[in-house]
């Protein structure tokens, strides 16, 4: 933290070690520098997993759990899916979490998860079980407008057949084995009302617009990048204008003048109002 501030507070110098150069390679030079300074606080959304995978697998025989990722959870469920036949498949995903997405709170819940996980291996008529981490895929789940620890059961047909999506909220203290067994059991899910929302991975108007993904990655990075620093951005840009101006009308104007209030208020509006998101 110390070093990246210090890294921003050089800014100024930065700039005015630069300023021989035309405007618009400047304006260039700065952009990059912003865009990589940015990029670098910008943690790879989607990695852990992909080395998770075999472990996970083998730990439970081989079936079981479908490691859903934002790259490839479609194709996850839709390869389940047998086109000529028209019963739906049944999809159970778990939305979990670590230490920042579910406070901690959702080791239970995945650990009971985890077992039924071995159970359902044996049984033909369990569904299909997909398991999404929020640490790790904070995008994916922003895109579906979800969080842990949440149980979603999907029954999938092939397409164009709407999917079917039910979410169910999950005791963080309570859930158990049984939980698990019991709900498939009883089918008690099909109580429970069909989501239809604007997030539906499938038929959601998200989805539907290709929305779903930018909103996903929009929702993440306001939550990720500090508000403190969108205020040193506003104030740096800002102090740039102001300097440009004084060195001389013809010159700064074009350059620096036009984009500055819409930059300003873009960039600026977002964390003041985001405590709303
Ligand atoms: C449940 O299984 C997943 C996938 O293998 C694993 O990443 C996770 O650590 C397990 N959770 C618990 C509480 O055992
Ligand atoms: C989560 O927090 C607990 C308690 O604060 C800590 O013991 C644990 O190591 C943390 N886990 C991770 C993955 O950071
Ligand atoms: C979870 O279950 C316990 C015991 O039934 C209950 O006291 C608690 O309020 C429940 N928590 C939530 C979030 O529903």
């Amino acid at each position: 933290m110390r070093f990246s501030l210090a890294t921003l507070l050089a800014l100024p110098l930065l700039a005015a070690a630069t300023q021989q150069e035309s405007p618009l390679e400047q304006a260039k030079a700065q952009a990059q520098y912003y865009f990589d300074k940015i990029s670098s606080y910008i943690p790879n959304p989607s990695k852990p997993h992909t080395v998770d995978i075999n472990a996970a697998t083998a730990k439970v025989g081989g079936n079981a759990l479908n490691i859903l990722t934002l790259e490839s959870w479609e194709e996850t469920i839709r390869s389940s899916v047998k086109p000529a036949s028209s019963k739906p498949e049944e999809w159970w995903v778990l939305i979990t979490g670590g230490n920042k997405t579910c406070f901690g709170r959702c080791e239970t819940v995945e650990k009971a998860y985890n077992e039924t996980a071995i159970l359902f291996a044996a049984n033909p008529t369990a569904p299909h079980l997909g398991y999404l981490d929020c640490e790790a895929q904070p995008v994916l789940c922003s895109a579906w407008g979800t969080g842990p620890p949440t149980l979603w059961i999907m029954n999938v047909a092939a397409k164009p057949a709407p999917v079917d999506v039910r979410i169910l909220t999950l005791n963080s203290t309570t859930t158990n084995v049984k939980t698990f067994t019991d709900l498939h059991a009883t089918q008690s899910w099909k109580e429970t009302t069909p989501y239809e929302g604007w997030f539906h991975p499938f038929d959601g108007q998200l989805a539907q617009y290709g929305l779903a993904v930018p909103i996903g990655y929009f929702f993440w990075i306001f939550a990720v990048v500090p508000s403190w620093m969108f205020m040193i951005g506003i104030s740096f840009v800002s102090r740039n204008i102001m300097s440009k101006r004084t060195l001389g009308p013809q010159a700064g104007r074009p350059a620096g003048g036009a984009p500055a209030p819409a930059a300003r208020v873009r960039v600026g509006a977002p964390p003041g109002d985001g405590i709303g998101y």
